[in-house]
């Protein structure tokens, strides 16, 4: 199981309002909590989990990640930061979504960014972060637009952006 090999990553990335913490085993309960309140939009907007149940998405982040933040604001989990693939020196892909749909659109998505991007390049770990988004994902697209990524290339699903650090 990959998602605890972390090798020289942060465990904890801290902001003014935002702190993503390594997706420990005893989180999961509360993961599983936040996919069960998922509505039917957002769901779609996370087709790339390819799940349409809670337990189908835990398991998608169990076996897909090679590791995952939850996102917690105030101490409360919101969301989840996921990382597809990782080379050091080079590139780190992302996933990210505020599940609760409550703490959207109050600059959670964009401080995790932030934090992300900021510790991986001080930290010298990677020059580019990627993420893809579904062609359906309007919201999504436009998110990453605004936080600095640019259009790489379509894929068969979605539409694959960059982020030079
Ligand atoms: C896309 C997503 C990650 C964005 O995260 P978010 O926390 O809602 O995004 P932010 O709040 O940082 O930014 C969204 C809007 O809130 C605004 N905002 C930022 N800070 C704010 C604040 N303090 N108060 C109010 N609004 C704020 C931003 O300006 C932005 O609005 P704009 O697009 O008109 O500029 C989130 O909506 C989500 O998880 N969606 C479902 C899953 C998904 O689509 N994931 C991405 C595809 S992989």
């Amino acid at each position: 199981m990959p998602v605890f090999q972390i090798g020289k990553i942060p465990p904890r990335l801290e902001g003014p309002t935002v702190c993503l913490e390594l997706l420990k085993p005893w989180d999961w309960p509360a993961l599983y909590g936040l996919f069960k309140r998922l509505d039917r939009e957002s769901f779609e907007s996370l087709g790339f989990m390819n799940s349409t149940s809670a337990l189908g998405m835990l398991l998608f982040c169990l076996f897909r990640f090679r590791w995952a933040y939850m996102i917690k604001t105030r101490k409360t989990p919101v969301g989840l930061a996921g990382v597809y693939s990782f080379e050091p020196g080079c590139s780190l892909f992302l996933a990210l979504a505020i599940l609760d749909s409550t703490y959207r659109d109050m600059g959670i998505g964009r401080e995790c960014v932030g934090l992300v991007t900021t510790a991986f390049k001080d930290h010298g770990l990677c020059k580019e972060v990627w993420v893809e988004v579904l062609k359906s994902n309007q919201r999504g697209l436009n998110f990453w637009l605004k936080n600095g990524f640019t259009l790489e290339y379509k894929s068969a699903k979605g539409l694959v952006l960059k982020r030079n650090l």
